[in-house]
């Protein structure tokens, strides 16, 4: 079996902050999340708005420190990196971010942006690094003919792909892309998604492709793991996943996109309530308050009282954390009953 490149294991986050009235109140950001990217992988990490998202890509890139549970790249743990190594991994392990036009200082050309890591790195100087930074541009589909622009004279899709140059420059093993689409329009959407692809191709990038968007994260990766309310609660094959999601919020995120429904002409399974309405679940499962199975099955106390593992399901090396993933959806129709009805399985 091939050696994961990243590893994440156990991972937790709390942040302290000011909670009603004052009173100082934590909040588990990342709860408990354990997975692997292997070498030229593309995973993509999905989950609503406060789920947790960001904060793991902030805590693999360590920009934050775990509060417990550990990163290994390469099997090596990184917390204990300093000196040499640190940058080492700081060079092997690029983040792009979801704000460009926070992302760049406005009083610094593109060439004094990209001159940067190579510069802090020691990697090239002069004429070698000139031609770098033109192959950069080229490569993300810019002239270099741009470079003693400003950043703030370039379109939102430009920057984003002057964010990728600037993180693909020092050939990292892997990139953290933290919703680097969702805030451009749908057109320049669809440019940098295709860029995304082109460069997984070209290059064999391995990358965790952090977006609230399931179509985009089915369009670029092998794999996708759902976030919800900090705990991973399905990973798996993309294809899989989509066709027979185990987890009743995966099945409602897929439900709610007609597109993914072979055959279609479903009902919209909307998702009942908001991330907030969760209330603070500190034992059982999170997702009970909005969960449409646990409701079907009379609220069975196990749900709120027992936190499901994340454990084997539906076959096609699905995980899900749900104590009754292989119960057979009722009411709404599923994708899963469809397609293995018609590909003559057991009826
Ligand atoms: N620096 C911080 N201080 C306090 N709370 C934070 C901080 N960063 C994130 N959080 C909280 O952690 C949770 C997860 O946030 P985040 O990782 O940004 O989610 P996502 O990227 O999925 O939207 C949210 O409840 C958010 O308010
Ligand atoms: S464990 Fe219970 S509440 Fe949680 S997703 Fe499964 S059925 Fe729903
Ligand atoms: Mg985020």
């Amino acid at each position: 079996m091939t050696e994961a490149l990243l590893s994440v294991r156990g991972l937790v986050k709390d942040f302290h902050g000011r909670g009603i009235g004052g009173s100082r109140q934590a909040v588990r950001a990342v709860d408990d999340v354990s997975f692997d990217v292997f070498p030229g992988e593309a995973l993509g990490l999905v989950g609503e708005s406060g789920s947790g998202k960001t904060t793991i890509g902030r805590l693999i890139v360590r920009l934050e420190e775990p509060t417990s549970g550990r990163v290994e790249l390469r099997g090596q743990d990184v917390r204990g990196l300093s000196g040499r190594q640190l940058l080492a991994y700081r060079r092997d392990v690029q983040m792009i971010f979801q704000n460009t036009q926070g992302a760049f200082n406005p009083r610094r050309t593109v060439r004094s942006v990209l001159t940067d890591p190579y510069r802090i790195h020691g990697l090239a100087s002069g004429p070698e690094l000139d031609s770098r930074i033109a192959n950069l541009m080229r490569r993300v589909g810019l002239s270099p003919d741009m470079l003693d622009r400003y950043p703030q004279q370039f379109s939102g899709g430009q920057r984003q792909r002057i964010g990728i140059a600037r993180a693909l420059s020092l050939e990292p093993a892997l990139v953290v892309a933290d919703e680097p689409v969702s805030a451009l329009d749908v057109s320049v959407q669809a440019q940098v998604l295709n860029l995304f692809a082109d460069l997984r191709r070209e290059l064999g990038l391995s990358m965790l492709f952090i977006s609230h968007d399931l179509r985009a994260v089915y369009f670029l990766c092998e794999r996708i793991a759902v976030l919800y309310l900090g705990r991973l609660v399905e990973i798996g094959p993309r294809r899989t996943l989509l066709e027979h999601p185990a987890h009743p919020y995966t099945r409602a995120l897929v439900g709610s996109i007609p597109a993914f429904r072979p055959g279609g002409g479903f009902t919209r399974e909307v998702i009942r309530g908001e991330i907030s309405d969760s209330g603070p679940v500190t034992t059982g499962c999170h997702f009970a308050p909005r969960c449409k199975l646990w409701r079907e099955l009379g609220q069975p106390s196990r749900c709120t009282q027992e936190r499901p593992p994340l454990r084997p399901v539906t076959g096609g090396g699905v995980l899900a954390a749900c104590h009754f993933a292989d119960v057979p959806p009722d009411g709404t129709p599923e994708v899963a009953d469809t397609v293995a009805g018609r590909a003559g399985g057991p009826a």
